[in-house]
């Protein structure tokens, strides 16, 4: 089978910036390296990955090109679009000529990224048609209609939130992509898309490290979990 991987790292990471002077946070050191140059090498690392594209900002190629990446699993990088959804919607088409198999979709803003973690999404895609990392949500959840009152306490028990790598099989994700863009609806992932186009997801067990690089805060968590990392 083969497995091709996009990583979405077309953002300008701005609720993470905390003057826009410095660099965008995927091109910001983590451990002593760019986040997204960890993002990469996480998949590239791993022997049943066919290949990687990343999904760059246009503004970025010369940042992307300093990463200093020489693979052949690498490929050319892709210019993404407005949306995270865009950008997907760009790396899919780039890499429509090759037809994978399977396509594991990544933020490039989670560095760490399990092995066991992206196993288990790809195992899990021998019965779903999707598959995503998830974790329980430790907090009670309310819901409201104006953020003053409350209208109701969510059952916790169903609630889970997503990680990335989402797989799916390529064709599938690819029509459902393609279909949702012509739609006014904007979609947070692609989990969702693929639940709207009618595809059975299922959840693995994500793991707590593998969080979203948001805010500026974060990256003191992201350090202690690669601080002694000297790769
Ligand atoms: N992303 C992308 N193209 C976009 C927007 C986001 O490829 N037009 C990517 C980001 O680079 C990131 C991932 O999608 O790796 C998750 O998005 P998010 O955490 O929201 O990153 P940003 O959009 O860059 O950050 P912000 O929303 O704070 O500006
Ligand atoms: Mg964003």
């Amino acid at each position: 089978k083969s497995i091709a991987v996009i990583i979405v790292a077309a953002g300008k990471g701005e609720r993470a910036s905390l003057d826009g002077s410095i660099d965008p946070k995927q091109y910001r050191p983590v451990g002593g390296k760019p986040v997204l140059a960890r993002t990469v090498q996480a998949f590239l690392d791993l022997p049943f990955v066919t290949s990687v594209t990343a999904v760059i900002h246009a503004d970025h190629a010369d940042r992307y090109a300093a990463l200093g990446f020489s693979n052949e699993r690498l490929l050319a990088p892709v210019i993404g679009g407005t949306s995270r959804q865009a950008s997907v919607l760009e790396g899919l088409k780039a890499l429509a000529p090759q037809r994978p198999d399977l396509v594991l979709i990544q933020d490039a803003a989670r560095p760490f990224a399990p092995p066991q973690v992206i196993g288990d999404v790809v195992e899990a895609l021998e019965r779903f048609e999707g598959a995503l990392p998830t974790l329980r949500v430790i907090d009670t959840i309310k819901r409201s209609l104006d953020g003053r009152q409350v209208a109701a306490t969510e059952d916790r028990e169903q609630l889970f939130a997503a990680q990335t790598p989402q797989g799916f099989r390529f064709g599938q994700i690819f029509s459902a992509h393609m279909r949702a863009s012509t739609i006014r609806r904007q979609f947070t992932d692609d989990a969702e898309i693929a639940e709207w186009a009618g595809l059975r997801v299922a959840m693995v067990a994500g793991h707590v490290d593998s969080f979203k690089i948001t805010r500026p805060e974060d990256f003191a968590r992201a350090e202690r979990i690669f601080g002694g990392d000297i790769a």
